[in-house]
């Protein structure tokens, strides 16, 4: 996979030097491209950003720099193997949330572009401009505001490269993540533990050293379960009931979930103090 990333700060971008997805760059499995937007910039003082049409606070960053890289990167293509479009990645706050399932999808993309703004925002007219040739996703990493994506930037490629084939030891170790599509659709990893058997007293569930897969199987969904309803009762609710089996009911209605007349899970409801 190829990624380009587009910045004021490519310092920020640094971390993809380092850990898994430094590794993989070092073997050659991703290819990623760190550019500094001032370079499209044809001023004196490399001016990126301006002040907003209809007035308020903060600046907007000018369109004519993004579409130049933009522009760059794709005839930059043109040439090599990559496909002539790439998938346009806009980390913004008000763009839909980045799930597990959108890493998935995006890792099967061959080249992804990332144009993490700072300040107010880009000029919409660029993503309006790319999106009429390019594949966009604009992406939201959670309810909260940055100063700029490039934190964003970096959430989004771990995630995504750690699904490349190849990148993480054992490929299955992604069927078991949280959220992961399938059987860990709408759950939360459960908790994990390794050697000593004992610490500060502390002992290790028994089911894991019975050397029943099973059984180890079973805990490790109730376990999940049990973490989901506590964290994250919103997953619950999604939860497709026809992707439950009866043990998975059986522990929701122990844990005080019941089923509403669509099949779907709810928490039951408090009885009213009069
Ligand atoms: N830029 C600023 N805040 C952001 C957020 N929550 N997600 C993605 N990009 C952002």
């Amino acid at each position: 996979m190829r990624i380009d990333v587009v910045t004021i700060f490519p310092e920020y971008l640094e971390p993809l030097n380092v850990s898994l997805v430094g590794k993989a760059r070092a073997r050659g499995q991703l290819d990623v491209r760190v550019h500094d937007l001032r370079e499209w910039t044809h001023d004196r003082h490399n001016t990126v950003d301006d002040t907003p049409y209809g007035g308020g606070p903060g600046m907007v960053m000018k369109p004519e720099p993004w579409g130049e890289a933009l522009d760059a990167i794709e005839a930059s293509g043109a040439s090599d193997t990559e496909p002539a479009a790439p998938v346009l990645v806009v980390p913004t706050p008000s763009g839909r949330p980045f799930t597990q399932q959108l890493a998935v999808e995006l890792s099967a993309k061959p080249w992804l572009v990332f144009a993490p703004a700072r300040y107010e925002g880009i000029d919409r007219r660029v993503i309006d401009a790319y999106a009429e040739r390019w594949e966009v996703h604009e992406v939201s990493i959670g309810d909260y505001v940055l100063a700029g994506g490039e934190a964003a930037v970096l959430v989004i490629t771990e995630a995504v490269a750690r699904l490349l084939p190849g990148v993480l030891g054992n490929a299955e170790s992604h069927r078991d993540d949280s959220f992961a599509p399938g059987a860990m659709a709408n759950l939360l990893e459960g908790p994990v533990y390794t050697k000593p058997p004992v610490w500060r007293d502390r002992d290790i569930p028994e089911v894991l050293v019975s050397g029943h897969h099973g059984k180890i199987a079973r805990w490790r969904r109730d376990e999940a379960f049990r973490r989901t309803c506590a964290n994250r009762p919103d997953l619950i609710e999604r939860c497709d009931p026809a992707a439950l089996d009866k043990r998975d009911r059986e522990l929701l209605a122990e844990l005080g979930w019941v089923q509403g007349p669509d099949g779907r899970f709810g928490r039951a409801a408090e009885p009213v103090e009069q």
